[in-house]
């Protein structure tokens, strides 16, 4: 009888395991690293959180093109391959100390969880969710909008356990990645490079859980006094009005005393 013919990924597993390993880095990781820092810049008041997403939303309708590109499409592809090693369907290329172990189960379960909390996350603040009830993320308020979002007991344990699970995925990944592309190869060199994962993250885990901390504790009615008047100064450099009300209402000025009108001089 002949041989069935070897699957699409078993013909090309090679590369294809490689543009895996290289999308967990860039851009997927990148940009983990970026979304978890820019997040923990709550933690220095909803100005300056305010700012770096009007930063990002400066792009304007490079935006989604952007985002697509770089976010949604590489973790696609990432998270699609993940899943076929995970059902057996492409050999493990790289060839790891620790198979068996505890690690590697949890590189596998920890992919899964994360993969499942991305989606709830995108459906619930960004705006592609809006029309299944989602999409609670206002840019013009970043803040206080994912505060309201996260203030559920529920729903922060969820975060906590998908931005720990993302975290590890990640750092853990990071070692075996330098596995996969042979950057170390001693018993020495991959203890070292354990650190470095170890380090990287406990720093993201930290940044990740400060967002969370930091967005939940938030005064949510200050934040939105704040983010009003910067939405209030942008709409004014862009000529538009402004859409709050003043948080602090100016009495009317007085009316101008005429020039011809006689000044006292008393108690001057
Ligand atoms: C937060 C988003 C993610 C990031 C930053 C990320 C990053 C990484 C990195 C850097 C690696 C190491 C690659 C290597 O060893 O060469 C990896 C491995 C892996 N990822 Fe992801 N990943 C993410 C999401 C996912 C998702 C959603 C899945 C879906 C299940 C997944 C499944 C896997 C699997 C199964 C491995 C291990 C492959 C193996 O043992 O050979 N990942 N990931």
């Amino acid at each position: 009888m002949p041989e069935p013919e070897p699957s699409f990924f078993t013909r090309h597993q090679f590369l294809i395991y490689r543009l895996f390993s290289l999308s967990g880095l860039v851009p997927v990781g990148a940009f983990l690293i970026v979304h978890l820092v820019t997040n923990a810049s709550v933690l220095a008041g909803p100005g300056t959180f305010q700012s770096r997403v009007d930063m990002i939303h400066s792009l304007g309708p490079l935006l989604v093109p952007i985002e697509w590109a770089f976010i949604f499409l590489p973790m696609l592809f990432h998270a699609t391959v993940g899943f076929v090693i995970i059902a057996g369907g492409l050999p493990n290329v790289g060839s790891y100390p620790y198979v068996g172990n505890v690690r590697y189960t949890l590189q596998r379960a920890t992919g899964m969880i994360a993969f499942a909390f991305i989606i709830w996350h995108v459906l619930q603040l960004h705006w592609m969710g809006a029309p299944l009830g989602g999409g609670k993320f206002d840019p013009h308020h970043a803040s206080s909008s994912a505060a309201v979002a996260l203030q559920p007991v529920g729903v922060a344990i969820l975060y906590a356990i998908g931005i720990l699970s993302a975290v590890f995925h990640f750092a853990n990944g990071l070692w075996t990645l330098g596995i996969t592309w042979g950057l170390w190869t001693s018993p020495g060199a991959m203890r070292r490079a354990n650190w470095i994962s170890v380090a990287v993250g406990i720093l993201l885990g930290a940044a990740g859980l400060g967002a969370l901390g930091g967005m939940r504790r938030l005064d949510i009615e200050q934040a939105k006094v704040i983010e009003n008047r910067m939405d209030d100064v942008k709409r004014m450099l862009e000529g538009q009005a402004p859409a709050s009300e003043p948080a602090v209402r100016v009495p009317a000025a007085a009316p101008a005393r005429p020039v011809s009108a006689p000044v006292s001089s008393a108690g001057r």
